[in-house]
C-alpha cells in the first residue's frame, strides 16, 4: 500500500516538473517541444490524480501552475482596417524633420499643427469591435491584415466595457494595447522572459480561465472603423472613450511645437521608471482627424504620427576583437566583439561599427575601452572611445579588403552624387555563400514571405545542413530530415510546414519585394507591381532583349529613378539571379497587382503633375490621383492621358511637350474642382 501512494506521489511531481519544463520551452524559449494534445493529457492525469488523492494538492497542484501553450487553433479574423506599425524617431533632429514632413505633405507654410502625444506601452496590441454598443469582436493584431479571434480572452479584462450605453457609433472599434503591471508580473516573474511575454502568453490561451489567473490591463489609444464617424480630434475620442468607461493613459495631452516635443519627452523618460507598465517611447500624432485622412499612409506606417523613443541605454565594456560581416546586398560591416555587458537588461556581446570610413573617424581599436549604447531592437552601437585606457602597443585597426569568402570588395560610385560610398561591399551575389544565406534571411523576413518559424537562427541551421541553399528550397523541405534534429517535435514540425505552406501565395509587390532587389524596398516593389501587374509580365525581364525595353518604360514611373533601373538591370544581367528567380516562381502562387478603386475619378487613367500646388502638396496630389485609381507617371509620354499643372512655377518644357503630343492639359484649379465635385 505504501508503495502505491509512493508511486502517486512520484507520478504527481515529475508530471507538475513536467508541465513546468514545457511551459519554459514555450514561453522562455519560444520553442515548445510537445503538440498541445500532449500537454493536455498530462494536465489531465494530473487533475485526475488530485481528484482521487486531495491531499496530493497541499504540496504542489496543476492549478498554481500558470500559462499552458498557446493554442494555435483561434479562428482567423480579417481586420476591417489594417493595423499600422509606427515609424520611428530617435532624437530632435528626426522630430523637426516629421513636422516638416507634415508641413509639407499638407502644403501648410506658417502655421504649427496641433499634435497629440501618448505614452508607447510595450505591451500586446488588439482591436475590440462593439456593434450597436456590444462587444462583439476582439482581435489580437496577428500580421496586421488578419487578426485572432481571442475575444473569450479579452474579456477577462476587468477594467474592459463589455457594453457601452450612450450616443455610441453602430460600429466602434477600439486600439488598445493590453499589458501586465510590474507589479502583478513580480508574482510570475519565475514563469516568463518579461510582462510582455506573459502578456501575449496568457491571451494566446485556449481556456478564458487560464489568462483570468493573471491581472491584465490595457489603454486604448485609437481605433479602427468608426460608422458614422463622429469625432473630430484624437483628444475628442478619447474624452468620449473615457466616459464610455475605457481606460486612457492619464499622461497623453495635447501639445504644439517642438520645443514642448523636447519638453514633455525628457519629463516622461524622467518618470518611466516608476509607472507601473514599461514603456519605449512617446507616440506623437497629428491632433486633427480630417487632417490624418488626408496625410494617409505609407505601405507601413500612417504619415500622422511617429513613435519618438527614449534615449539608449548605455554601458561600458572593452573590444577583443573586430570581425567582419556581410550583408545581404554584401555590404561589409564592421562588428566588435565586446566583453558581455548588461544594457538595458540585455546581454550584449556585440556592437556595429558601421563602416570602414566610421572605424577610421572614431579611431577604434582592438582592445579598447568603449562606451556602447542599445536603442530598441536594433544591434547595439559603440558611441565613444576611451582612449586614455588604451595600452601602448596598441595599433591602428586595418580594415579587410576581402570578403569572408575571399573576394576583394569594392567601394561603389554614385551615379547621382559622384561620391564614393562608405561601405565596402563583396559583388558576388549568391556566388558569395555568406550573401547567399542573407538573403535567405531576408526572403523569410516579416516583411517579405513572413515565414513564423523560420527565422534567422533556424535559417543558418539549416544552410548549415545544406536543406536550404537558394529560396526555393525552403519551399521543398524534407520534413523527415528536420524530424530527426534536436529540438524539433511533432507540433513545431507540423506548425512550420503550415507557415511554409501559407506563404506559398504572395501577391506580386511582396515577391518582388523578397527576391531582394538592391534599391527595391516595399515602396517601389509596389511601384513596379503596379506597372507589370502579373508575373508574366515582371517574368520579361529575364531576357536580355526585352529588359531594354522595359527599363525604358520604367522611368516614367514616379518614384524609380535611374539608381533603381540600373540596380534591376544588374540583377537579371546576372544569369543565377535569373535561374533562382525562375526557380523560386516554380513554386508558388503569385497574385496579380491588385487594382484598387478601379472606379475611383480617375480609374485606370495616367496622370502626371508638374508646377508647384497651392492647397495641397504634390505628394498629396499624387496620394489623391492614386486613390482615385490613377497610376502617376514621372515623365511625358504619349502613354500620359493627363498633365496637371500647379499655379506656381509649372515646367514650360513639360506643358509643350504634352501638348505636342496631345495629351489632355488641366490646371490646378479644375484639378480641385474634378475632387470636389
Ligand atoms: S498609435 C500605427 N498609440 O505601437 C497605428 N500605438 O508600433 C497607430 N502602441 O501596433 C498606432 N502605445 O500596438 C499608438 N499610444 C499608442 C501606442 C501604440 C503602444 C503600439 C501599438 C502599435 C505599435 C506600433
Amino acid at each position: 500500500m505504501k508503495d502505491k501512494y509512493r508511486n502517486i506521489y512520484n507520478r504527481h511531481k515529475k508530471i507538475l516538473e513536467d508541465l513546468k519544463k514545457h511551459n519554459n520551452f514555450y514561453f522562455k524559449d519560444d520553442n515548445p517541444q510537445i503538440s498541445d494534445a500532449e500537454y493536455d493529457k498530462l494536465k489531465k492525469e494530473a487533475l485526475n490524480l488530485e481528484k482521487k488523492n486531495p491531499h496530493l494538492k497541499s504540496k504542489r497542484s496543476v492549478e498554481k501552475i500558470i500559462g499552458a501553450p498557446p493554442s494555435n487553433e483561434f479562428k482567423k479574423i480579417k481586420h476591417l482596417r489594417p493595423m499600422l506599425s509606427l515609424s520611428n524617431a530617435f532624437n530632435k533632429e528626426n522630430m523637426i524633420d516629421f513636422l516638416k514632413k507634415l508641413k509639407n505633405f499638407l502644403n501648410i507654410k506658417t502655421e504649427k499643427i496641433d499634435l497629440f502625444c501618448e505614452p508607447k506601452i510595450d505591451g500586446i496590441s488588439a482591436t475590440l469591435i462593439y456593434e450597436k454598443g456590444i462587444l462583439n469582436k476582439g482581435l489580437s493584431r496577428g500580421d496586421g491584415i488578419t487578426g485572432e479571434d481571442i475575444l473569450q480572452n479579452i474579456k477577462t479584462i476587468s477594467k474592459l466595457p463589455k457594453i457601452i450605453k450612450g450616443d455610441v457609433p453602430k460600429i466602434l472599434e477600439v486600439r488598445c494595447e493590453i499589458y501586465i503591471g510590474k507589479n502583478d508580473f513580480k508574482l510570475i516573474e519565475e514563469d516568463f522572459a518579461n510582462p510582455r511575454n506573459a502578456a501575449g502568453g496568457s491571451l494566446r490561451q485556449k481556456d478564458p480561465r487560464e489568462t483570468a489567473k493573471i491581472p491584465l490591463k490595457y489603454f486604448a489609444y485609437g481605433f479602427g472603423m468608426i460608422e458614422p464617424m463622429k469625432f473630430k480630434t484624437q483628444l475628442d475620442f478619447l474624452k468620449k472613450i473615457s466616459e464610455w468607461g475605457f481606460s486612457i493613459n492619464p499622461l497623453s495631452k495635447k501639445i504644439n511645437g517642438i520645443e514642448e516635443i523636447e519638453q514633455i519627452h525628457k519629463k516622461i523618460d524622467n518618470l518611466r521608471s516608476s509607472l507601473d507598465y514599461d514603456i519605449d517611447g512617446l507616440v506623437y500624432k497629428v491632433n486633427d482627424l480630417n487632417l490624418q485622412k488626408r496625410l494617409g499612409n505609407t505601405s507601413n506606417s500612417p504619415r500622422w504620427a511617429i513613435a519618438y523613443k527614449f534615449s539608449a541605454e548605455k554601458a561600458v565594456t572593452q573590444i577583443k576583437k573586430i570581425t567582419i560581416q556581410v550583408g545581404r546586398t554584401g555590404a561589409i560591416t564592421p562588428v566588435a566583439k565586446v566583453e558581455p555587458v548588461t544594457v538595458g537588461g540585455v546581454v550584449v556581446s556585440n556592437a556595429t561599427l558601421h563602416n570602414e570610413d566610421e572605424i577610421e573617424r572614431k579611431d577604434i581599436r582592438e582592445g579598447d575601452v568603449i562606451q556602447i549604447q542599445r536603442a530598441g531592437d536594433v544591434i547595439p552601437q559603440v558611441v565613444s572611445v576611451d582612449t586614455t585606457k588604451r595600452k601602448k602597443e596598441s595599433e591602428k585597426f586595418i580594415f579587410p579588403k576581402k570578403c569572408l569568402c575571399g573576394a576583394i570588395t569594392k567601394k561603389e560610385v554614385s551615379k547621382n552624387t559622384k561620391k564614393r560610398d562608405a561601405v565596402r561591399r563583396c559583388l558576388r551575389g549568391y556566388d558569395c555563400r555568406f550573401i547567399a544565406k542573407e538573403k535567405l534571411k531576408h526572403v523569410v523576413s516579416k516583411e517579405a514571405f513572413n515565414i513564423d518559424g523560420l527565422g534567422k537562427k533556424v535559417i543558418d541551421q539549416f544552410w548549415e545542413l545544406k536543406f536550404i541553399k537558394e529560396p526555393s528550397d525552403i519551399f521543398q523541405l524534407d520534413y523527415n530530415k528536420i524530424k530527426k534534429l534536436e529540438g524539433w517535435g511533432d507540433l513545431s514540425i507540423e506548425n512550420l510546414r503550415k507557415a511554409i505552406n501559407k506563404s506559398k501565395t504572395v501577391n506580386l509587390d511582396k515577391f518582388i519585394y523578397s527576391i531582394g532587389i538592391r534599391h527595391i524596398g516595399q515602396e517601389n516593389a509596389k511601384i513596379l507591381s503596379s506597372f507589370f501587374i502579373t508575373i508574366k509580365e515582371f517574368s520579361n525581364l529575364f531576357e536580355y532583349k526585352k529588359r531594354e525595353n522595359i527599363l525604358k518604360n520604367l522611368g516614367e514611373l514616379d518614384g524609380i529613378g535611374e539608381t533603381q533601373i540600373e540596380a534591376v538591370n544588374n540583377f537579371f544581367n546576372n544569369d543565377k539571379n535569373v535561374l533562382i528567380t525562375k526557380n523560386l516562381i516554380d513554386q508558388l502562387k503569385i497574385n496579380d497587382h491588385l487594382i484598387i478603386n478601379t472606379d475611383g475619378k480617375f480609374s485606370n487613367k495616367k496622370l502626371m503633375f508638374t508646377g508647384g500646388f497651392e492647397n495641397m502638396s504634390r505628394s498629396e496630389a499624387k496620394a489623391i490621383a492614386e486613390n482615385n485609381g490613377a497610376k502617376v507617371l514621372g515623365s511625358i509620354s504619349k502613354k500620359l492621358d493627363i498633365l496637371v499643372v500647379g499655379n506656381t512655377k509649372p515646367t514650360k518644357r513639360k506643358i509643350n511637350q504634352a501638348k505636342e503630343l496631345k495629351i489632355k492639359i488641366i490646371t490646378e484649379n479644375e484639378w480641385s474642382k474634378i475632387l470636389n465635385s
